[in-house]
């Protein structure tokens, strides 16, 4: 059937309501009234007899109350307006005259239908029924204790029903209700746009534009204490009167579940009558009596999840798509042809190589004027260094503490530092390539839950090209080991070495770790290989067997490389094996050339008088130092002036060359360290990584997995950790009840979860402090990108000790409190679990990465959890917040996780009942949590979006921060 979609009703109520009450219809000077209201402006109720009688009909006389009606036989429900007996209609349709008499046929012009008139009290509507029943709610009866009544007429088609007048109503598909107090009308409601879903067992009504009048001096409406004026008037939006197959309806509209629960205002009792042609039924039975029962299908995603669902599958496809390119790309590197080619006989030279470090920084005093003797006091920490290391060489660099030894090497490994460097660093070699430069540092850095071969291999695989097949790999650390003497460490855990990892099983030694440090270097087959302090920390044996390999290493036979090691105090012994010697002192070189005697000799040849006298059997090595400790400046004026050095060592022509002339000659690489270049020049010396990232992504998730594995308690520790938390929680709010307590105690336990959580992510924070120095020592000897890097984190860090022990967590405690049976609600709250998880624990590595200092970041995440909490609306209510503070609410996650989950369990149609001094209260809980808390109980949708914003957040801020700032700087 046609419906006509104009909304007339709407245009009725604005344009006649000032004419007729109850939504009656102008119609002249008169006005057409609803069945069961009279009068000129239909303001009174009918009292007693049918509803065929039209302005015959009796209508209530004192105070409008109908109460004390009595209704005829075969018509009942309040103002008796509801058919009770099959012949009643028939009865009261003959009586009103408008029909033959017996044998009558009620015809009408749009059917032609000849039938007796019946009456179908069933909940189902075919043209224009009645119902009445009663408002059974506790609430409402605390405030208005007499009984409170619901008449409704659902009209489908009014050209079907035989009651005259039917149309002026409106047009088809409406509603209209009237709520009787203590038997005196008191609002009343009309709606358009309806339609009727029939299923098995339920009629369901869905209409529109609800609109509802208070008629004001009643009861409800400014007749007593509780003035409902306001609220009553602004109900609106869609009305839904759902009915079971009994007696039960429930009438839903936004407001009242609000106020009611997601039942709406129940109505009991319910009696219905329809008065119509019997042959409507017959014809119509079985089916669905309106043209749009498809309704009855799920409601349609909101648009938010739809979003979601689009952002997410995008993620996914782009890791696929990722993946496959880092596969085609691993593929293609693997069956390159190996470019390693050794004994491509590097030397390195250096030329009037100058570090300076800026003073203080240029301060302003507090009025804007520079201070005057700012920047003034720049440290020259190396000045004018020059020498030369061949190939098949290794030189010592002797001096003092603070004579600028290891900023030399550090230049000269190509470093990163943060002062101004000038002079020229070169490698010339036959070949022209870029000269790899293996760099040990002084403290070794090394993954302590590894053996000695697992470290080594993993270094190999990935800091040698992909080419090279991974047999050829293990043999190399094979060799490797040999080469060092670690061949009986092979399978020895490296542990955290000494006393440092107090109770924790003792790895290998100091002068072991050193010797795989160098090892890791090796393993890249560096053309040069430079070392910082090699032998500090170490007994004199040990040093003098760390020395011998480098030695071994230097002299290689098949390929010969320069070594350059600061050396701190050497004993006689272990100075004898160097072949040069760079005496620094005070940032300046007081010889460079030969080793052994040689250097005592020089200074006797050279600066008799002037440098102390080398006794003879002295270690020379002690001499050195002593020379160096106080030089007289003649002894640099020595230097400067000698034009090259005995021994093949020769100072390369001084000032600074143009690098690209240079590389013209014998000089592979030459470089110009120009002055006021500052902290990011680096060589050009470093390549990119030497695998692919899906390669370096395989091998760190193999040892993070290796790892994870091994120290089994880590992983199990945490689970343990969440069981009890969870069983405690459970525990302190078991089965919480809906009573107002039992209210509080759900949200306290949603609370008492998201507070865990922010605090417990702290171990994130000591995670990433713990695990930096490995990841910046691998970093900058090109291991592995940092995103590779990132990734494993997530995969065994986040997932495995983060996200699985939050799970656990949860949900115990949501089974253990009885928070909302079913499953889709607990997968709701999981959700926001997790989200919240992966934000705060991204949020701690945030704060890990970007402060050096564990102590201060641990502050700042402690102090942001205290703030999260206060502003998560549990403490303090989010609107009574002065407006100068109030917005640092926006800025919680915890806000969005709490209020998520309270939405959460509310929106499962949470109703509280409890007895306040003996007055029974029963509402939906969401109506308390917006008063409580000031929560919406329509963001769920919303808060996971803000929580994805904060994850997206933090996560670009981690990767931004472990981009640019954690970087080794010297
Ligand atoms: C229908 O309207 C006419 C006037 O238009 C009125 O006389 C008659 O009583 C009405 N019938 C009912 C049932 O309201
Ligand atoms: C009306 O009903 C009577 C008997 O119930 C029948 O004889 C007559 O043909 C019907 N008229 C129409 C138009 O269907
Ligand atoms: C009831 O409230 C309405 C609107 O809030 C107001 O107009 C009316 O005057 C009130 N009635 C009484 C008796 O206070």
């Amino acid at each position: 059937m046609s419906r006509r979609a104009v909304p007339l009703l709407l245009a009725a109520l604005v344009n006649v309501r000032a004419a007729c009450d109850n939504y009656g219809a102008q119609n002249g000077s008169a006005c057409a009234c609803p069945s069961g209201f009279g009068g000129s402006t239909c303001a009174t109720a009918a009292c007693g007899g049918d509803i065929f009688q039209g302005s015959q009909r009796a209508l209530a006389t004192q105070g409008n109350n109908i109460s004390s009606c009595a209704c005829e036989s075969g018509w009942g429900g309040t103002g008796c307006n509801v058919c009770q007996a099959p012949n009643a209609c028939a009865a009261a349709f003959s009586a009103s005259g408008k029909a033959p008499s017996s044998g009558q046929s009620i015809s009408s012009s749009q059917t032609g239908q000849n039938s007796t008139l019946t009456c179908n009290s069933a909940a189902r509507v075919y043209a224009s029924g009645q119902m009445s029943c009663q408002v059974l709610n506790p609430t409402l009866q605390a405030i208005f204790p007499d009984s409170s009544n619901l008449n409704i007429i659902r009209t489908l088609d009014p050209g079907l029903s035989p009651l005259p007048n039917t149309t002026s109503f409106g047009p088809s598909g409406t509603v209209f209700a009237s709520l009787f107090y203590a038997g005196v009308e008191q609002f009343y409601c009309g709606a358009d746009t309806c339609t009727q879903d029939l299923s098995d067992t339920n009629t369901n009504w869905e209409c529109q534009n609800l609109k509802c009048t208070c008629i004001p001096g009643t009861t409800f409406c400014g007749g007593s204490a509780t003035n409902l004026t306001q609220t009553i008037n602004t109900l609106g939006g869609s009305l839904g009167i759902e009915c079971g197959n009994s007696t039960v309806c429930a009438f839903k509209q936004a407001t009242l579940q609000a106020v009611f629960g997601s039942n709406g205002l129940s109505l009991n009792g319910c009696i219905f009558g329809e008065c119509l042609a019997q042959n409507l039924i017959d014809t119509n039975a079985g089916g669905n009596s309106t043209s749009d029962a498809s309704s009855t299908g799920s409601a349609p995603l909101s648009g938010g999840v739809i979003g979601g669902l689009a952002a997410v599958g995008t993620l996914v496809l782009l890791a696929i798509a990722f993946f496959i390119l880092g596969l085609i790309k691993q593929r293609s590197a693997r069956r390159a042809h190996p470019d390693v080619a050794p004994g491509s006989r590097v030397a390195v030279e250096w030329s009037r190589v100058t570090y300076v470090v800026p003073g203080q920084a240029p301060r302003r005093t507090w009025y804007g004027a520079r201070a005057k003797d700012a920047g003034d006091d720049d440290k020259v920490i190396l000045d004018a260094v020059s020498g030369r290391v061949a190939p098949g060489q290794m030189m010592a660099v002797l001096g003092t503490s603070g004579a600028g030894k290891t900023t030399l090497i550090e230049i000269l490994a190509g470093k990163e530092k943060s002062g101004t460097i000038s002079g020229q660093v070169g490698f010339p070699s036959a070949g022209g390539t870029v000269p790899r430069i293996g760099f040990v540092p002084q403290q070794d850095v090394l993954p302590p839950m590894l053996t000695v071969y697992e470290a080594l291999l993993f270094g190999a695989r990935l800091r040698l090209p992909e080419s090279v097949s991974d047999a050829e790999k293990r043999e190399r650390v094979e060799g490797i080991m040999g080469t060092l003497g670690i061949d009986h460490l092979r399978d020895t855990r490296i542990g955290w070495g000494g006393d440092v990892g107090g109770g924790k099983a003792r790895g290998i030694s100091g002068g072991e770790m050193r010797r795989v440090s160098i090892g890791l270097e090796l393993i890249a087959s560096p053309d040069v290989l430079i070392l910082d302090e090699p032998t500090s920390g170490l007994d004199s044996v040990s040093a003098l067997r760390v020395a011998k390999v480098l030695h071994a290493i230097a002299h290689d036979p098949e390929n010969p490389i320069p070594v350059i090691a600061s050396i701190h105090q050497p004993s006689s012994q272990l100075y004898q094996i160097f072949d040069a010697i760079l005496v620094m002192s005070h940032g300046r070189a007081l010889y460079a050339g030969a080793g052994g005697f040689a250097p005592a000799e020089y200074f006797a040849r050279e600066a008799a008088g002037v440098a102390p006298a080398y006794p003879q059997g002295y270690n020379v090595a002690d001499y050195l130092l002593e020379v160096g400790s106080d030089p007289a400046p003649a002894l640099f004026q020595l230097q400067a002036n000698k034009a090259s050095m005995s021994d093949g060592t020769r100072t390369p022509p001084e000032g600074e060359r143009d690098p690209e002339k240079a590389g013209s000659t014998s000089t592979g690489k030459q470089e110009t360290l120009g002055r006021g270049t500052t902290t990011t020049k680096s060589t050009t010396t470093r390549s990119a990584y030497a695998t692919t990232f899906l390669t370096q992504l395989q091998y760190l998730s193999g040892r993070e997995w290796k790892i994870l594995r091994r120290d089994k308690t880590l992983f199990l520790t945490h689970v343990a950790i969440s069981s009890i938390l969870g069983v405690f929680c459970g525990g302190l709010y078991f089965q919480t009840g809906i009573t107002i307590a039992g209210f509080q105690s759900r949200v306290g336990c949603l609370f008492f979860l998201g507070a865990l959580i922010a605090f417990s992510s702290l171990s994130a924070l000591y995670n990433v402090v713990e695990i930096r120095p490995l990841f910046l020592r691998e970093r900058s000897s090109s291991y592995y990108s940092p995103t590779a890097w990132l990734l494993t984190r997530l995969l065994f860090d986040v997932l495995p000790l983060r996200i699985i022990p939050t799970i656990i967590v949860a949900t115990i405690t949501y089974w253990m409190a009885g928070l909302a049976h079913d499953p889709a609600h607990f997968f709701k709250f999981l959700f926001i679990l997790v989200l919240y998880t992966l934000a705060m624990t991204l949020y701690n590595f945030l704060l890990g990465t970007l402060f050096h200092n564990g102590g201060i970041a641990i502050l700042l995440s402690a102090l942001s959890a205290l703030y999260q909490m206060t502003f998560a609306g549990f403490f303090v209510h989010l609107n009574s917040i002065p407006p100068v503070l109030r917005w640092l609410q926006w800025l919680c996650p915890l806000k969005y996780c709490l209020e998520a989950l309270a939405v959460n369990e509310v929106g499962s149609g949470l109703m509280i009942q409890d007895t306040l001094q003996g007055v029974p209260v029963n509402v939906s809980a969401s109506l308390i949590m917006n008063l409580l808390f000031g929560f919406g109980s329509n963001n769920y949708y919303r808060d996971v979006l803000v929580l994805f914003a904060f994850i997206a957040g933090f996560g670009v801020g981690v990767i931004g921060i472990v981009w640019l700032r954690v970087r080794e700087r010297r």
